[in-house]
């Protein structure tokens, strides 16, 4: 199958390439290489054909037209919670106009389906627990608001155009090429500060419960929803939740030492326990997480390590 993937020099997009391509597609990525966001020419896949290209820009156009994806992953966002909350209108401007100039181009060259980076940011505040893909969507920043803007714009363009969608709302995602200078991903940050010889930052009282969901999982969801699924909308979690005090118990635990911490306060719109409910995905999509923390954690710690070790390697 032909699929474009849009952040696919990304954290998340770049490991949907290399499963996409090792399962036999014929894989491209559109990516501006945001200077907030994760993506980087290392994640690139070789195989993948890429088209450096803002997702708002309308020679999206062409690149549909030129390589007439079947399917489309979008997973090129501004991704972050707090750039959303500073500056609302970019935000905005890349989350909805550009996933609309996507959906656009999608139409115009025939494209099947999208595929929908979405959130657990689009819930709010729990009402009730584990959050199953019924909650009601109250959103607690722009990012949430505009991630769920998104999946009602899926929903209008499959009735009036009939272009197929399925949505993702996905956890607390970690694993290897996280950013771990970005604002979100504890874990990648972690692995930095640790690495760097600083200490860890636990804000509030680490006791903040979150749904941590192992990257190449993720991947795996989107690989097998390129043909199955259409019109659902699934939670992608592991169903388990993991407070902040015990992520780091578990990094110290994998690397052998004790690792410091710096407390600090709690931060605006930070959510107390967020736990997916993921039967839907199991029983609809066949889908089912295969990394428990403690291995998601080793592979994510050999990765951050593996990768120090080449920057000094570099600058020696
Ligand atoms: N990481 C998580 O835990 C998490 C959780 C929920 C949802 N998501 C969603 O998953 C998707 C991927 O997130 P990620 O963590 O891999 O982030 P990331 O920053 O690593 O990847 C996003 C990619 O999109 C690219 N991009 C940004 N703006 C663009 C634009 N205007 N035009 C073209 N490319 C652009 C970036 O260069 C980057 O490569 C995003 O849609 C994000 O909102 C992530």
């Amino acid at each position: 199958m032909r699929i474009l993937v849009t952040g696919g020099a990304g954290f998340i997009g770049s490991h949907i390439v290399d499963l996409a391509v090792s399962a036999g597609h014929d894989v491209a990525v559109i990516d501006n290489f945001w200077q907030h966001g994760g993506g980087r020419r290392a994640n690139l896949n070789p195989k993948a054909k890429l088209y450096e290209l803002d997702i708002r820009d309308v020679a999206a156009r062409d690149v549909f037209a030129e390589f007439k994806p079947e399917a489309v992953s979008h997973h090129a966002a501004q991704h972050s919670v707090a750039i959303s909350t500073r500056d609302p209108l970019y935000d905005a401007d890349v989350n909805v106009r550009g996933l609309l100039n996507i959906i656009e181009a999608a139409v115009q060259s025939g494209t099947r389906k999208i595929i929908f980076a979405s959130s657990a940011a689009t819930y709010g505040t729990p009402q009730y627990l584990p959050i199953d893909e019924k909650h009601p969507q109250l959103p607690l920043s722009p990012y949430g608001v505009t991630k769920m803007v998104g999946e009602h714009y899926l929903r209008y363009y499959a009735a009036a155009s009939g272009l197929r969608s399925t949505v993702f709302r996905y956890g607390n995602v970690y694993g290897p090429r996280q950013d771990p200078n970005g604002e979100a991903g504890v874990i990648a940050i972690f692995c930095g500060n640790i690495l760097g010889g600083e200490p860890v930052r636990i804000d509030w009282d680490g006791e903040q419960t979150k749904d941590y969901v192992f990257v190449g999982d993720v991947a795996r969801a989107n690989v097998l929803a390129l043909d199955a699924a259409d019109g659902e909308t699934f939670n992608v979690g592991t169903g388990i939740g993991t407070s902040v005090n015990a992520l780091h118990r578990g990094i110290a635990d994998s690397i052998g030492r004790d690792v410091p911490v710096a407390r600090a306060p709690k931060r605006a719109g930070d959510v107390r326990t967020c736990v997916f409910a993921i039967d839907k995905a199991r029983s609809v999509l066949g889908w089912r997480p295969q990394t428990d923390l403690a291995q998601g954690f080793a592979t994510t710690a050999r990765f951050f390590q593996a990768s120090s070790t080449a920057s000094t390697a570099q600058s020696s």
